[in-house]
């Protein structure tokens, strides 16, 4: 969706902005590869992002974020605009030229993601940080979000056995080592959203096998261009 100059949120006509939403380790980056697969084997242009990253700065930016080793101190409020500065650049240079080429954008993490983490469990304000979020993306706003719902002890668990790029295997990122009760306030935000906003998010049991997460998902995805009048370019 995009606002429009009259301040309304309208949704594209010819493409899709999907976001995944979740704790650590709750299966987005899994559905994502999922989800990217399935929809260009069906002919469909898809683009699969995450956040932060999407592009070389936001990628730099990521770096600084997540590196549990960096040489010094990240303020609360200033986390949160790196997580915006990455975000604008990544609406402006990815994000939003693929959906006005008529892609489908699916996002591993978006504005929830700042809400929950840096609004609720940084308690920077959620009201607040849902404003920033709406600048820093132009109000460029997901039709449609997956939340990927679950236990953070269990997500936890799971991320301890893959090796990711800002942190070596077997050790965690700056946010990922953050307390239990930090994750489960993560938790409990996202849940609060996915209340106000149910017609935006699908929540999902995320202690589901991968496979039928995904077939959720996908089945979602697929009403959702019906509606829309989508059509694979095949
Ligand atoms: N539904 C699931 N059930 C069990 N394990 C899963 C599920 N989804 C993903 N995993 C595994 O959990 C780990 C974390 O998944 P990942 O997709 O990287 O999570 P996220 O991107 O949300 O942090 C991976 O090892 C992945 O294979
Ligand atoms: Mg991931």
């Amino acid at each position: 969706m995009l606002l429009t100059q009259t301040g309304r949120v309208m949704s594209r006509k010819n493409s899709l902005f999907i976001t995944l939403e979740g704790g650590e380790g709750a299966g987005k980056t899994t559905l994502l590869e999922k989800l990217q697969q399935a929809l260009s084997e069906k002919g469909y242009e898809v683009v699969a992002t995450r956040e932060p990253g999407g592009t070389k700065l936001g990628n730099m930016i990521r770096k600084i974020l997540l590196n549990r080793d960096i040489d010094c101190s990240i303020g609360n409020y200033t986390e949160l605009m790196l997580f915006l500065a990455a975000r604008t650049q990544h609406i402006e240079e990815l994000i939003e030229p693929a959906l006005e080429a008529g892609k489908i954008v699916i996002c591993d993490r978006f504005n929830d993601s700042t809400i929950a983490y840096q609004g609720a469990a940084r308690d920077l304000g959620v009201d607040k940080v849902e404003q920033q979020c709406f600048l820093a993306c132009h109000g460029v706003l997901p039709e449609l979000t997956f939340f990927l719902d679950l236990n953070p002890e269990i997500g936890l668990e799971r991320t301890k056995k893959i090796n990711k790029d800002s942190a070596p295997q077997g050790t965690v990122d700056r946010i990922e080592a953050e307390k239990m009760q930090f994750h489960q306030k993560v938790r409990s935000a996202i849940q609060q959203i996915a209340v106000k906003e149910h017609e935006r998010i699908l929540t999902i049991d995320a202690e589901r096998p991968a496979e039928e997460v995904f077939t959720v998902a996908l089945k979602k995805i697929t009403e959702t261009l019906l509606n829309k009048g989508i059509t694979a370019n095949v």
